[in-house]
C-alpha cells in the first residue's frame, strides 16, 4: 500500500495509534518475527471504534491466526454481553490463539473453532451482528456469501486486505499463480459496491478494508 497511500501519511496514522497493552504488543512482535499475518494496529483501532459504535452482541471472525485481531475486538466487549466466535484452519495457530485468550483472561467471551470456514460457516447458527473476514483471499467470495447468510438485519461485514498490496487496483500480479486471487477479489469488490441489497464503502487503511451493511437495514430490522 505504500505506493498507493502516501507513505508519510501511513506512518503518521500508525504513530497516532495509542500504545497497545502488553499482550497485544507481544503478539505484534511474535507475528513479525514468525511472519504470521495480522491486522495492522491502525486497522485494529478502526475496528475497535466501529465495534464501540455498533455495540454488537454476536461477533464472527473468519481467520483467527494467533488471536491478535480477536483481542482487539474484546476491548469493545467490556461493558457488553458480547461474544466472539472465531475460526482458524491451522491447528498450531488455533492452539496458540486459545492460549492467548486464556492469558488475556477473555477465554469465556470467545468460542474458537478449528477447521475450514467454508465447511464450518454453514453449520453455524446466526445471526451475527458483526462479521470480520480475514482468511484466504482467493476464497473471499465464498466467505462473503456464507457470512451474508448469517448476518443480522442490521449487521456489518468487514473484509481486510481487499487491495491485495495494490494488485487489485491496477490489476497486476507478481506471479501468474496470484492472478485468480486478484481477479476474484476485484470481481467481489465490483459486486459488493454495486449490489442493490448492499451499502459498501472501501477504506484505504492498512491493505484496505471494505465495510458493508444491508441497504435499508433500519427498515428491515
Ligand atoms: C490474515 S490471517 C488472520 C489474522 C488475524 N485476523 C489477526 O489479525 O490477528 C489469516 C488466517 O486465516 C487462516 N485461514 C486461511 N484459510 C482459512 C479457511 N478456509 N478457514 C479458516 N481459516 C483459514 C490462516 O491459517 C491464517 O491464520
Amino acid at each position: 500500500m505504500s505506493e498507493i497511500v502516501w507513505p508519510n501519511l501511513v506512518k503518521f496514522i500508525q504513530d497516532m495509534v495509542p500504545e497497545r497493552s502488553g499482550l497485544l504488543k507481544e503478539l505484534e512482535m511474535e507475528c513479525q518475527a514468525e511472519h504470521i499475518p495480522m491486522i495492522q494496529p491502525q486497522v485494529g483501532q478502526f475496528l475497535l471504534l466501529l465495534l464501540s459504535i455498533h455495540k454488537p452482541v454476536r461477533i464472527l471472525e473468519i481467520g483467527t491466526a494467533i488471536g491478535y485481531s480477536t483481542l482487539w475486538f474484546t476491548q469493545a466487549l467490556q461493558d457488553t454481553r458480547g461474544h466472539i466466535t472465531t475460526i482458524e484452519l491451522d491447528k498450531d495457530r488455533y492452539e496458540r490463539a486459545c492460549a492467548n485468550f486464556l492469558r488475556a483472561g477473555v477465554a469465556g467471551r470467545i468460542t474458537p473453532l478449528l477447521g475450514d470456514a467454508n465447511e464450518l460457516l454453514p453449520t453455524l447458527k446466526g445471526p451475527y451482528d458483526f462479521i470480520f473476514i480475514d482468511a484466504a483471499k482467493g476464497q473471499y467470495g465464498e466467505f462473503f456469501a456464507k457470512a451474508w447468510a448469517l448476518l443480522a438485519p442490521a449487521g456489518v461485514i468487514v473484509m481486510d486486505n481487499i487491495f491485495l498490496n495494490g494488485w487489485v487496483i491496477d490489476m497486476t500480479w507478481p506471479h501468474r499463480r496470484k492472478k485468480t486471487m486478484v481477479v476474484r477479489v476485484r470481481d467481489l469488490l465490483e459486486n459488493i459496491t454495486s449490489h442493490p441489497d448492499l451499502l459498501t464503502s472501501l477504506i484505504p487503511l492498512g491493505d484496505g478494508l471494505s465495510v458493508s451493511i444491508r441497504r435499508n437495514a433500519h427498515e428491515k430490522s
